[in-house]
């Protein structure tokens, strides 16, 4: 039996994560691979609670503060769900995770980089994804996708230069570590995005 894998899905709200992560989890489970689906902020009853605070409009939060709930939610990830799953030698696939958090906290809100790398380093010690899928689209794509739906959270109700610079940050953050990240342009074809995404977990069941 391979390694248990960790991937993570990563992108603006309104990429496609949620839809796409409907089909990675068909793909692994045709492919009959233990597969454990979890999701950042939250994942786990503490980070549930801490998600719902972070996402909500009324939630007045140092930057700070936002930026180590969100790590407190991950440790709780990390050290309860992650690491055991992986350990047991079920792959893990996750809806956001710390590239989330230099995205959003570090390009949208102007945290420093080197500060979250302290963070990330307390809680992860070393554990990186494995493969990181980044469904990049267009800011207008993106707003028009969830204008549809639900009233948007306290991130989704950021201006529009924030956004602008989530995106960006994770561009770079994919251009940096180019053997973990698969970027995906989201914008199109359902069907032509999920053979892209099938084509990297192909790899990765290979590796
Ligand atoms: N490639 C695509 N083409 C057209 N619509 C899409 C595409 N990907 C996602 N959508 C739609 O956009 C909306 C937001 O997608 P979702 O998967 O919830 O994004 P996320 O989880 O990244 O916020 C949904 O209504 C979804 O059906
Ligand atoms: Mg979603």
């Amino acid at each position: 039996m391979s390694k248990a894998r960790f991937i993570t899905l990563e992108g603006l709200d309104g990429a496609g994560k949620s839809t796409h992560l409907a089909f990675i989890r068909r793909y692994l489970e045709q492919a009959g691979i233990d597969t454990v689906f979890t999701r950042e902020p939250g994942g786990t009853p503490l980070g549930e609670k801490l998600r719902e605070i972070l996402l909500d409009i009324d939630t007045e939060a140092t930057l700070d503060t936002e930026t180590l709930l969100m790590f407190a939610s991950r440790q709780e990830l990390v050290s309860s769900l992650i690491r055991p799953s992986l350990a047991a030698g079920r792959w893990v696939v996750s809806d956001r995770f710390t590239d989330a958090t230099f995205a959003y906290q570090g390009g949208g809100r102007g945290v420093p980089a080197e500060r979250i790398a302290i963070l990330e380093q307390w809680v992860q010690q070393g554990l990186q994804p494995d493969l990181t899928i980044l469904l990049d689209v267009p800011l207008e794509v993106s707003q028009a996708r969830l204008s549809q739906s639900r009233l948007p959270d306290r991130f989704e109700r950021e201006r529009e230069d924030f956004h602008q610079r989530v995106r960006q940050m994770y561009l770079a953050r994919a251009q940096a570590n180019p053997g973990r990240f698969v970027v995906i342009d989201a914008r199109g074809d359902i069907d032509a995005i999920q053979q892209q995404i099938a084509a990297a977990l192909a790899r990765l069941q290979e590796a």
